[in-house]
């Protein structure tokens, strides 16, 4: 039988109090040898050592290698390791997080993505990892939580959230802030063309499901573009649209806004209350997709 040894990296280089999260910050150089030293004497030869990529990690990684070089063959860098995505929590000192989101956040541990607004990408990114694993040993699975995934995706942003996004928070953007109208008309034609892209998808996976092997590719290259459209979607979002929403519309823009979104029930946003037959739906993702988003 095989042991599993399990290393936190030293203490980070961070204020106390903070959450970082998925932030890299560095641990504390002094520390990591120490650890790595101390540790090193108990490791049985032949170990593999499995890593999370953030720095702080890869600083244990590396001092652990220089006391047991032995081990440089079976180190494997895993991003499934990395801690999770507190989306607009990280860099925040925990006391300034409003208690009822992180009580919320706490009474649904499977469900609530804390921070929200990072979770879209979160499952974006998960149905990218199962893509890039493949079926493996057990194409059921595959295909049910690939299927779950998208038809997810098909029901909240793509046929709830992306035309309220367009029917009421664009045109307050734009009048209030004339000089994301550019930003904005792009946003609208993403929305038209991913809404037709994912379901077309969908159709692409079915073929691979039941047709077999030839099917893989033209399935892997649409749902690649599909990916990259929409994060680069999202970044425009975040990095020009929002910041001028937060910056122009008003408290009565917002509470328009907030109670049209409030509608949706969508769980992915750890923000509005959930409509059960979703939760259902959305637990069965958490429980067999890989991280981010999930546990499998
Ligand atoms: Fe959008």
């Amino acid at each position: 039988m095989s042991t599993l040894w399990l290393l936190r990296h030293a203490h980070p280089l961070v204020d106390a109090g903070v959450c970082y999260g998925r932030l890299d910050v560095a641990a504390d150089a002094a520390r990591t040898v120490q650890a790595a030293q101390d540790f090193s004497g108990l490791l049985p030869g032949g170990s593999v050592l499995r890593h999370s990529p953030l720095r702080r990690c890869v600083q244990l990684a590396d001092a652990l290698l220089a006391h047991i070089p032995a081990l440089a063959p079976n180190r494997h860098p895993d991003s499934r390791l990395q801690e999770m995505d507190f989306g607009r929590w990280e860099g925040q000192p925990w006391e300034q997080i409003p208690r009822p989101d992180i009580d919320a956040w706490a009474a649904d541990l499977a469900t609530c993505v804390p921070g929200g607004g990072e979770s879209l990408a979160a499952m974006l990114q998960s149905m990218r990892m199962l893509v890039d694993r493949g079926p493996r040993d057990d194409p059921r699975q595959f295909f049910d939580v690939l299927r779950a995934m998208l038809f997810y995706i098909d029901e909240f942003p793509e046929r709830r959230h992306h035309p309220k996004e367009t029917e009421l928070l664009f045109p307050r953007v734009v009048k209030a802030a004339p000089e994301v109208g550019l930003a904005v008309a792009r946003l609208d034609r993403d929305h038209e063309y991913t809404e037709r892209a994912v379901r077309d998808v969908q159709h692409l996976l079915l073929g691979w499901e039941l047709l077999g092997e030839s099917r893989r590719q033209i399935f892997q290259d649409a749902f690649k573009r599909y990916v990259d459209l929409y994060l680069a979607h999202m970044r425009l979002e975040e990095e020009e649209v929002l910041p001028a929403a937060e910056k122009n519309l008003s408290e009565a823009d917002w509470k328009a806004l907030d109670a049209a979104f409030e509608q949706n029930c969508d769980p992915l946003t750890g923000k509005y209350k959930p409509d059960p037959a979703y939760e259902q739906l959305f637990s069965k993702i958490v429980r067999n997709a890989p991280a981010p988003i999930g546990l499998g």
